[in-house]
């Protein structure tokens, strides 16, 4: 991607919030929803709520067995530092 991968703060994540510059993190990893957008069954406004935040708890509130890491795995743009996640 154009993005090189690295670690991001929430306050860069918030950058990233419009639909031509989407991102959103789950469970500490950042994705670029943009391209995705048109694609999600939910609708593009309902994922455009997760945009430029941590959108863990959304998600999971909603469809926690949705694969996302697989599914976005080419929007993967890095990780998001200074939350609690499962694995720290
Ligand atoms: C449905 C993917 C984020 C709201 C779905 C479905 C997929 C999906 C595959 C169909 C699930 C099924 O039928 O079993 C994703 C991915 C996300 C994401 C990869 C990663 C960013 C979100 C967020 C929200 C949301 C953050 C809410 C703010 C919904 C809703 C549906 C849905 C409401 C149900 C649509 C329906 O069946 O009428 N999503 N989603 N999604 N998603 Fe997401």
């Amino acid at each position: 991607g154009v993005y090189e991968i690295r670690k991001y703060t929430l306050d860069e994540l918030k950058l990233h919030k419009t639909k031509n510059d989407a991102w959103t993190a789950i469970n500490g990893k950042i994705y670029n929803i943009t391209p995705y957008l048109k694609f999600h069954p939910g609708g593009e406004k309902e994922l455009m709520r997760t945009a430029g935040k941590d959108g863990t708890k959304l998600f999971m509130d909603i469809h926690p067995w949705v694969n996302y890491d697989l599914m976005l795995d080419k929007c993967f743009v890095g990780f998001l530092v200074g939350i609690k996640t499962a694995l720290t």
